[in-house]
């Protein structure tokens, strides 16, 4: 919603991202009800945004994920005012331990076997899109200190949507739930301690959190036009 009503047109604000993933650029199918999920996390929906743009989080946080996806397998994103995120090189979907899977989005180069990435469209909305699945991830700011976050699944085909993948959508939706709880804790921790009264504002690391700077800056620039 243009609040403002002075936005530029969707179009051109989604257009870098957009440009970066055009490979994606073709139907993707939701999974529905088995593939949607809802939280509800105290914190508010800035730090939701800081939570998923940097990887450092994942040894501590997340250790079943890092134990196949480590810190040194992500690559931070940063590269225009608009978006921020990080990337992984070491995707490898392995959900039944049968070498079942679901079907890859169609025409994708190479890099894209084993790469994913998970990138915030400011202000409140973040994607993951890996070979075989994109997620969506709506923040929806209830109060200062509450986020709704929405969660949508989408994948390659209506084959992937139907009942004979059933199983394997809700093996999937259960990972995410997994990481999204963890992230969940620690998040709500994040606006406990902003309250603290040894918090100075922190420092931005240049090497981890050039994702996060960029979106500080972003909120920044918006709040100083005001
Ligand atoms: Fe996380």
């Amino acid at each position: 919603m243009d609040l403002s009503g002075e936005a530029p047109a969707f179009e051109v604000h989604v257009e870098p991202l957009a440009t970066r993933w055009r490979a994606f650029e073709q139907p993707l199918f939701a999974g529905g009800a088995d593939s949607n999920l809802t939280l509800e996390i105290a914190a508010n929906w800035k730090l939701l945004i800081e939570n998923t743009s940097e990887a450092y989080h994942l040894p501590t946080i997340h250790p079943g994920l890092n134990s196949y996806s480590r810190l040194e397998d992500h690559y931070a994103i940063a590269e225009t005012g608009l978006f921020s995120g990080q990337g992984t090189n070491v995707y490898s979907p392995t959900l039944d331990g049968i070498g079942r899977g679901f079907r890859d989005f169609d025409g994708l180069s190479a890099r894209w076997e084993n790469a994913a990435e998970y990138i915030s469209l400011y202000p409140n909305v973040q994607f993951g899109v890996h070979r075989d699945h994109a997620f969506v991830l709506l923040m929806e700011p209830l109060a200062p200190g509450l986020t709704r976050e929405r969660v949508a699944l989408y994948f390659a085909g209506t084959e992937m949507t139907g009942p004979a993948y059933g199983d394997m959508r809700a093996a999937l939706l259960e990972l995410w739930r997994g990481i999204f709880l963890e992230d969940l804790a620690v998040v709500e921790g994040m606006q406990r301690g902003r309250h603290a009264p040894a918090f100075d504002g922190g420092r931005f690391s240049p090497v981890m959190e050039a994702p996060t700077h960029n979106f500080h800056r972003w909120i920044a620039d918006r709040l100083e036009a005001r």
